[in-house]
């Protein structure tokens, strides 16, 4: 056990350090996933470091007792970072120094971000591989539901043409909001402000359904939601249309409730894995949705 560490609320001198932390703790947990056969880790770009910045200023402005980092004589150790929206707890980032992990700091800082939760009805976390995440999620009551990953060019042959798909703009908050409801039971609410700002949006609003997704940088879907499977697939044929033809493309956060996903992966010949968990309290899994890793 290591004692010798103050929990404290995160404030906005903090942000820098939390992210240079988070981003060698993934790191670490992508090289140790190397060893295993997962493609060589990268570090986070300025751009993907900036972005996370941008997304921690955020949630500490929303949800200021939801953040919290455990530091020594020496700095910070770690940080966890949730929000609540609507009567649904979120945990948006967690990660201890490679050096600390596994002496109790990430027990101290989960229990804190879980206590700004209390009454609230709902939890999700977008659990990454690691078995000591896996394990701190599983005895903080959450339900692990593994989740897959496709990877892969796009075959483009395979790509359909899409109608009445168009492009998305903060006008269609309310639209998502309301669809965030339908399948999920709480909206994204001021999330949506940020994510307008920082991804290509794509919208169906049709009398037999409707639905959007945020396009990730790399073409897929960085966050998806719809009232059915058949807009959903549309919206994430969209997002795959917007990948380069040499570079890979993946759809990520894939539960085995969005059969649809998969379906749509396979047909376009990406190559499917298993990849980390949602972790749910009082819910099943969503569909048809594919959700944020940050904002789930
Ligand atoms: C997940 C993480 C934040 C936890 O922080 P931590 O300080 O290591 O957490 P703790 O030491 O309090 O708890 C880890 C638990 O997992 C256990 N553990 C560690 N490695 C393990 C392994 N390979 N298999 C099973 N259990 C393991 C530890 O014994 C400990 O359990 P215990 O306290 O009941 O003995 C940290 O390990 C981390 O940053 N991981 C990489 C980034 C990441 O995956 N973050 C989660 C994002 S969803």
């Amino acid at each position: 056990m290591f004692a010798d560490f103050v929990l404290r609320p995160v404030t906005a001198a903090d942000v820098p350090a939390v992210e240079r932390v988070t981003g060698e703790a993934f790191h670490d947990l992508d090289t140790r996933a190397h060893r295993t056969g997962w493609p060589k880790p990268a570090r986070r770009t300025e751009e993907s470091s900036a972005r996370w910045r941008e997304r921690l200023d955020h949630v500490l402005r929303t949800d200021p007792r939801g953040c919290w980092v455990a530091e020594d004589r020496g700095g910070i150790l770690g940080a966890a970072v949730s929000m609540k929206r609507d009567l649904t707890w979120l945990l948006s980032a967690y990660a201890v120094r490679p050096g600390v992990q596994g002496r109790g700091v990430g027990r101290q800082l989960l229990d804190a971000a879980l206590g700004y939760g209390s009454g609230c009805l709902r939890g999700m976390i977008a659990a990454s591989e690691d078995p000591a995440a896996a394990r701190r999620y599983r005895l903080g009551g959450f339900t692990l539901h593994p989740a897959m990953l496709l990877t892969g060019t796009v075959d483009r042959a395979a790509l359909p043409v899409v109608e009445q798909v168009r492009e998305g703009s903060p006008g269609d908050i309310d639209l998502m909001n309301s669809v965030d409801r339908q399948v999920r039971d709480s909206a994204h609410g001021v999330d949506h402000e940020l994510l307008t700002r920082t991804y290509r949006l794509v919208v169906v609003d049709r009398f037999a359904g409707s639905g959007y997704a945020y396009v990730a940088p790399g073409g897929g879907a960085y966050l998806l939601a719809a009232t059915t499977r058949r807009v959903a697939t549309e919206l994430l044929w969209e997002t795959l249309a917007a990948s380069s033809p040499d570079a890979p493309a993946t759809i990520s956060h894939v539960t085995a409730a969005n059969e649809w996903a998969v379906d749509v992966g396979t047909a376009c010949h990406l190559a499917l894995h298993t990849r980390g968990y949602l972790g749910l309290r009082g819910m099943k899994p969503p569909t048809p949705y594919l959700h944020s890793p940050h904002f789930l």
